[in-house]
């Protein structure tokens, strides 16, 4: 990566925490800015400003006397439900930052988290980047609307942009420095470890009758060093004049819901407990990505293929950290 100096936003939560460190250990100057408000501080040692990007003015101050050669923007409000039921919030936290970022930032390159969210219902078995976005949900149309944001700063010649659209980011850093911490956690992969050790009840299982080959919904699970090393291509990519664009990230596998349970269990030696519960509204039953177009044009493929694999990382990481990073 070199010398680069990269302003990290959200490097304090899951995946920025772990992209930023990787940057940094490829020699990134990163300066991690966040306002703690989901992440930890102690998810990251590095240089730090704990600043909320919906204060335009703090935001104006501090960045006054900084020069960047890139952002990578992972800082917003992630939850689904909640978007449904608080839009406006939603519309605010995920949108208004990135205008105030690109007010102080001019010119500078940006890497945007986006994700499968702004397609909405898949049309195709796998989901490539230039399947329609038609997102259902609040979260997933404020994340369109970014796209749309950076297109047209980029065309007016004020900054290039990548827009990473992650599937279901997933496991921990091998080193064991970062795991997933989210509270309320909502994802299945850490609510499935902390049930096997016995740290919540079982889990509800939406739905075991849809068009699957066990019935369960079938997702991508993409690893968060391999999100961390697409971020770091893609940034170089545009640091180096390579043309703006949006790129799904996932491994291409679907993996259904029961899969993901039995390999949790098999990891830590003791079954997940779960329930049948009914489908979920919204929840769509299949959602794989076609990862063709970033493996033809960034050279980026997961290498986290393996779901057993992924999962052990996940479940040595919530082993060793009973209460996240509070542990
Ligand atoms: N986790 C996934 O599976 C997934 C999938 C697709 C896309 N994404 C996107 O990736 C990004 C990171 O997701 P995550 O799971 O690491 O979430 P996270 O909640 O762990 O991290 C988000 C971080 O942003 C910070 N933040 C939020 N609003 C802020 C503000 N106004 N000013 C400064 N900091 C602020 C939070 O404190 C937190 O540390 C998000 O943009 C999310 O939408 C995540």
């Amino acid at each position: 990566m070199g010398a680069v100096k990269v302003l990290v936003t959200g490097g304090c939560g899951y995946i920025g925490s772990a992209t930023a460190r990787w940057l940094s250990q490829r020699g990134a100057a990163v300066t991690v800015l966040d306002d703690l408000s989901e992440g930890h501080r102690s998810a990251w040692d590095g240089e730090f400003v704990e600043l909320d990007l919906l204060d335009r003015d703090a935001l104006h101050q501090w960045a006054e006397r900084k020069e960047f050669d890139g952002v990578i923007h992972f800082a917003a409000r992630c939850y689904v439900g909640e978007s449904v039921q608080q839009p406006i919030r939603y519309w605010r936290a995920n949108v208004v930052p990135v205008i105030h970022l690109c007010e102080v930032m001019q010119g500078v390159p940006l890497v945007f988290s986006s994700t499968c969210a702004t397609f909405g219902d898949p049309l195709t078995p796998t989901l490539a980047e230039d399947h329609p976005q038609n997102p259902v949900n609040p979260y997933g149309a404020t994340k369109a609307a970014v796209e749309r944001l950076l297109r047209d700063r980029e065309e007016a010649g004020e900054g290039a942009f990548a827009a990473l659209r992650y599937f279901n980011a997933a496991g921990a850093c091998p080193s064991g420095e970062h795991g997933e911490h989210h509270d309320p956690e909502t994802h299945l992969i850490p609510l499935a470890c902390q049930a096997a050790l016995g740290r919540r009840d079982e889990l509800t299982v939406f739905g075991t009758d849809w068009d699957t080959p066990d019935g369960t919904c079938v997702r991508d699970y993409i690893h968060i060093d391999d999100l961390a090393s697409a971020h770091e291509i893609a940034l170089r990519r545009i640091l180096d004049g390579g043309s703006s664009g949006a790129w799904n990230l996932g491994t291409g596998i679907g993996v259904s819901v029961k899969e993901i349970l039995d390999a949790v269990g098999e990891c830590l030696g003791s079954p997940v407990p779960f329930v049948e519960g009914p489908r979920r509204l919204g929840d769509p039953e299949c959602l794989v990505a076609d990862p063709s177009l970033a493996k033809a044009e960034l050279g980026w493929k997961a290498s986290y293929t393996d779901i057993e694999r992924l999962i052990s990382t996940a479940a040595v990481w919530h082993q060793n950290h009973p209460e996240g990073y509070s542990s």
